[in-house]
């Protein structure tokens, strides 16, 4: 579906288009006509839901622990999470994985709008954030494992090819070794023309590893467009989509 964010309603969402810097990927999608470019837990129904301050204050434990790990301060807005899951073809994807749920806010999303018959699993590293995405969203499978698990992952879910990929990695602060490590695992899965969404912080993206990343996914794809930009993210954001 593609993004259709007016530019006058901007204002009221908090997206709007990203401003221009160097990474080579052109004008925003979506801004206007010229778009350019392991362990399985289920949580038991019923089980206590945290509510947004309590979660987000697990999710600043996190950082404070782990600060390259999680790589945020916050958990995405709203508004991140709509430019992220409305890009995704959600009447034809079959199978859909989210890596990094964080508190499952994009979790919640992906699950509102997944196909009854589609297949869905999250992986998320920080066991304390596992448990928070499994309680927010019951009955979700997620895997305490590294998303570069994913194929391992894929066999034992039964799951050949991957028609979208969302995901909440803070690639910006991962050294290189580990973006190629999770880039070629992710490749090696997603189907031909399959979905990958990614988000990345403004700030980051002006920095030597944002810029690389960026450049990454360009040789990796074979199209990626931005979103435009929702500013009232904690620090501002966008989404790079991207299609195999
Ligand atoms: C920036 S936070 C995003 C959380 C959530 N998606 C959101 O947008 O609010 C990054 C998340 O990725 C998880 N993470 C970091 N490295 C990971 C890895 N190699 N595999 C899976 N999850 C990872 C962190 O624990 C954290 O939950």
């Amino acid at each position: 579906m593609p993004n259709d964010t007016p530019a006058d309603l901007s204002a009221h969402t908090g997206e709007r288009a990203a401003p221009a810097v160097g990474d080579g990927l052109g004008p925003v999608e979506g801004a206007d006509e010229n778009v350019l470019p392991t362990q399985v837990h289920h949580a038991p129904a019923g089980s206590s839901i945290p509510d947004g301050t309590a979660g987000s204050l697990v999710f600043l434990k996190q950082f404070l622990r782990h600060p390259v790990q999680v790589g945020a301060v916050a958990p995405s807005s709203p508004p991140l999470v709509r430019q992220m899951v409305e890009w995704i073809d959600w009447g034809s994807a079959r199978s859909v994985v989210e890596y990094g749920p964080g508190t499952g806010v994009f979790t919640e999303a992906i699950r509102s709008r997944l196909h009854p018959e589609g297949r869905f699993f999250a992986i998320e590293q920080a066991p304390d954030l596992a448990t928070l995405t499994r309680a927010r969203c019951p009955g979700t499978q997620v895997y305490e494992a590294s998303a570069a698990d994913v194929g391992r992952l894929c066999d034992i879910e039964g799951i050949d090819s991957i028609d979208a990929i969302l995901c909440g990695l803070p690639w910006a602060a991962f050294p290189e070794s580990l973006q190629r490590q999770i880039m070629e695992a992710t490749v090696q899965r997603l189907r031909p023309g399959g979905q990958f969404a990614t988000f990345a912080y403004w700030q980051g993206v002006v920095l030597p590893a944002g810029r690389r990343f960026s450049r990454r996914l360009r040789h990796t794809f074979s199209s990626v467009h931005r979103s435009p930009t929702a500013w009232r993210n904690l620090p501002p954001a966008f989404v790079y989509r991207c299609r195999k």
